[in-house]
């Protein structure tokens, strides 16, 4: 192993993956280091999702390196994936209409020694505890976005994978999540996070690698965001 890897909890090499005869990732390199916030920018449907969706497993097929401190994902069956660490916040954000707020938060299984109390979890966002016993049905976008981000924090996952946390969320919200993301990151989570708002990504991230049809075009260091920025906004189309 080199000390890349061994030095990185992510790292994605060569990635192809595919949806029937439709070739969505091209030979896609990326890594991230451990305790990073690391972003994939990009503009509707570059590929952004699979990317994550394809480090699970749940792309019907894909080939090519992805590794987690060092041990390869590619060819493991699906449901060991998330086992071995990883906690996945969809877009979709898959909360249980039916279930409330703890039901929800307690659902998914502890994978790992080392997760967040739920007493922590409420700490990070006391919007949840007030409403503990609220159903799911009857949350805002935003509180339906912190549980689903929440949720996974319990579980023990070092490598949280957040698909476009902030979409269609009040400023207020948005704030909200960008403190809990600097938070996680204090805390020595591992982030790998969706964005399609560059603003809301150059606030929390170390690192930006933009997607374009499928292929990593460019890694931009958050320090040269603003020097990159007319680069950018061509790669973005803004
Ligand atoms: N289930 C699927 N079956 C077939 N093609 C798909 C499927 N999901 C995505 N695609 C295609 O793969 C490409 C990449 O989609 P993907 O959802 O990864 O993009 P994205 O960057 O996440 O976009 P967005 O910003 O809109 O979320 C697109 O061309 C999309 O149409
Ligand atoms: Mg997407």
């Amino acid at each position: 192993m080199t000390d890349t890897a061994s030095a990185a909890m992510l790292e994605i090499n060569d990635l192809n993956s595919f949806y029937g005869e439709s070739h969505v990732l091209h030979n896609v390199s990326f890594h991230v280091g451990r305790g990073e916030v690391v972003t994939l920018l990009g503009r509707n449907g570059a590929g952004k999702t699979t990317a994550m969706r394809s480090i699970l497993g749940i792309v019907p097929k894909r080939c090519g390196s992805i590794r987690l401190c060092g041990k390869e994902l590619v060819g493991l069956p699906r449901y060991q994936i998330p086992r071995l660490g990883i906690g996945y916040v969809p877009e979709e954000r898959g909360i249980f209409a039916s279930l409330n707020v703890i039901e929800n938060l307690l659902l998914p299984p502890i994978i790992k020694k080392g997760g967040m109390e739920l007493e922590q979890i409420f700490a990070l966002f006391p919007n949840l505890n007030e409403r503990a016993s609220t159903q799911g049905t009857r949350l805002s976008g935003g509180e339906q976005q912190m549980l689903a981000i929440a949720r996974v924090l319990r579980t023990g996952a070092e490598l949280i994978l957040l698909d476009e946390p902030t979409e269609g969320l009040a400023p207020v919200i948005v704030d909200q999540i960008e403190l809990a993301i600097r938070t996680l990151k204090d805390r020595g989570f591992t982030i790998l996070l969706v964005e399609q708002s560059f603003r809301f990504a150059s606030k929390v991230a170390d690192r930006h690698y933009i997607l374009e049809e499928g292929h990593v075009v460019d890694m931009i260091p958050n320090a040269q965001l603003a020097s990159k920025r007319a680069i950018l906004n061509q790669y973005l189309g803004l």
